[in-house]
């Protein structure tokens, strides 16, 4: 299977992809493209040192966010790309979008969803006070961060967390998390009922 890779900075979860596809855990899929908005994300630096080809897509030379993701999905179908995955992209994806490769994106939020949503959940999940916090894998669909639920694990939050300290344990889990709800999506084990997703056994 073909997947598209799309972050915007440090690429770590791209990373993580990148080592679990080489060392078999993630079967018969193959990263055809990295694409980014930012020309200096250092997720593209380890895209080109796995030899993966990269395409940076700049807002500024678009007029439109339609135009701008029209772009992207030409050449995710030149590339019969069958799934893509958002791992730090800093954009909202169009509803044209989302709907030309339905129940083909999926996102990784470093919170529980359906709390705090948005572009900063570990900030939001340490200042709300909250005594647990996590990551959660889901499908995209039209709204941010509001599709089916794939995978979700959680992490205890410590009195003297820091926004570091505990952002260095939610990456450590994502770098699991997200490679399994590949592989597991990769596997055709993704069974979509109404909100919910079923994971099917071998
Ligand atoms: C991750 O924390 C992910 O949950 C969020 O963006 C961050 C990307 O990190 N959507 P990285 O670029 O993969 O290191």
């Amino acid at each position: 299977m073909n997947i598209a890779v799309l972050c915007s900075g440090n690429g770590t979860n791209l990373q993580a992809i990148i080592n679990s596809i080489k060392r078999g855990y993630i079967k018969k899929t193959r990263i055809a493209l990295v694409i980014s908005d930012n020309p200096n994300a250092y997720a593209l630096k380890r895209a080109h040192r796995a030899g993966i080809k990269t395409l940076v897509f700049l807002p500024k030379d678009f007029k439109t966010r339609l135009d701008y993701d029209k772009a992207i999905i030409k050449i995710l179908r030149q590339l019969n790309v069958e799934l893509i995955v958002l791992a730090g992209f800093m954009r909202v994806l169009t509803a044209f979008f989302v709907k030309s490769f339905k129940y083909g994106i999926l996102n990784i939020h470093p919170a529980l969803l359906p709390a705090f949503p948005g572009t900063d959940g570990i900030g939001d999940t340490l200042r709300y006070g909250a005594k647990v916090g996590g990551v959660t894998v889901h499908f995209v669909d039209e709204g941010v961060d509001t599709g089916p639920i794939i995978v979700q694990k959680a992490l205890d939050i410590k009195d003297n967390d820091s926004k570091d300290n505990l952002a260095s344990r939610i990456h450590k889990i994502e770098h699991k998390i997200y490679p399994l709800a590949i592989k597991l999506f990769v596997e055709n084990r993704l069974k979509i009922v109404g909100r919910k997703v079923k994971i099917l056994k071998t």
